[in-house]
């Protein structure tokens, strides 16, 4: 940097030292211009709380490359992740969402080292067994999204009893995708509609789009309006694939275990700043 700058309150009370004297004095301007511009905006905008997304989606991204910046193995980014989850959830069930949607692990994230995806599975049944309780005391419904007979006994079992316990909650529902992926949840609704028509329960002329979406995992939900994806990645990767239909995509360089209240209020503002027109004019 050329200059060093402080913004007190607003524009009129700008500070500057130079710290260098080797370029012309309105270069050093033009370029702390737009920083300083930055700073009044983000400072400016609030949250509209009457124009939140009803359902939030996040495909958690960057554990390993945070780990590999702290110059430690994968599953301490994991670990790490599991503190910005709990950010996360408390972020959403403050702020009146209605659904948040966490990509825990991918129908593909099977093809990793065996060491990973046991630690990874290890970290889930841990997570689930201290957070549970205080999940069901803040009123939020846990939801597993995704093919849970592929996990072990245990984790399933677990799955069953955490959802048994808070279904009848009536705050935040909180999807954790496992073992999920967008088209098995495609093939999934599919295959149970079709057998509905095998054993005559409806007619095919009674499969509407409505109908089909109560089928996918996320049921009565409402669809997807924010899509964020954290490390800068900028994919769907088979997430939710018919849910995301309208949503608003929020991508930020962010690795996941530095997500926080923060970065989530920044896309909600993008959010609320986007104008969403359904297809409409
Ligand atoms: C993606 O980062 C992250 C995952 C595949 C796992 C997500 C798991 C957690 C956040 C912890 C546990 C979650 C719950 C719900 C208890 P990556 O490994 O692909 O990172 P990289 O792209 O930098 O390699």
């Amino acid at each position: 940097m050329i200059l060093k700058g402080r913004l007190k309150g607003n524009s009129s009370q700008l500070w500057f030292s130079r710290i260098s004297q080797k370029t012309p004095l309105w270069y050093d301007c033009a370029l702390i211009t737009p920083i300083i511009i930055d700073n009044i905006k983000r400072i400016s905008v609030k949250v509209d709380p009457t124009n939140m997304p009803q359902h939030v989606a996040i495909i958690m991204d960057g554990n390993g490359r945070w780990a590999k910046q702290q110059g430690k193995l994968r599953i301490f980014g994991h670990q790490n992740g599991v503190r910005a989850v709990r950010n996360a959830v408390s972020f959403a069930a403050k702020h009146q969402i209605k659904v948040l949607t966490l990509y825990a692990f991918s129908s593909e994230n099977w093809s990793r080292p065996e060491s990973e995806v046991s630690a990874l599975m290890a970290l889930f049944i841990k997570a689930l067994d201290s957070e549970v309780k205080k999940l069901h005391k803040n009123n939020i419904r846990l939801k597993i999204i995704g093919n849970i007979h592929a996990l072990n006994d245990n984790l399933q079992q677990r799955i069953i009893e955490a959802e048994k316990l808070t279904a009848q909650n009536s705050g935040l529902i909180l999807n954790i995708a496992v073992n999920y992926g967008g088209d098995w949840d495609i093939v999934q609704a599919v295959q149970r509609l079709a057998q509905g028509v095998k054993a005559g329960q409806i007619e095919p002329e009674q499969i509407t789009k409505h109908l089909f979406q109560q089928t996918l995992s996320t049921e009565e939900q409402p669809q997807v309006d924010l899509l964020i994806r954290t490390s800068g990645e900028q994919r769907i990767s088979n997430f939710l694939l018919w849910q995301i239909a309208y949503a608003e995509l929020f991508f930020t360089p962010i690795l996941w275990p530095e997500f926080n209240d923060d970065v989530f209020m920044e896309a909600i503002i993008a959010y609320q700043q986007r104008d969403r027109r359904f297809g409409g004019s």
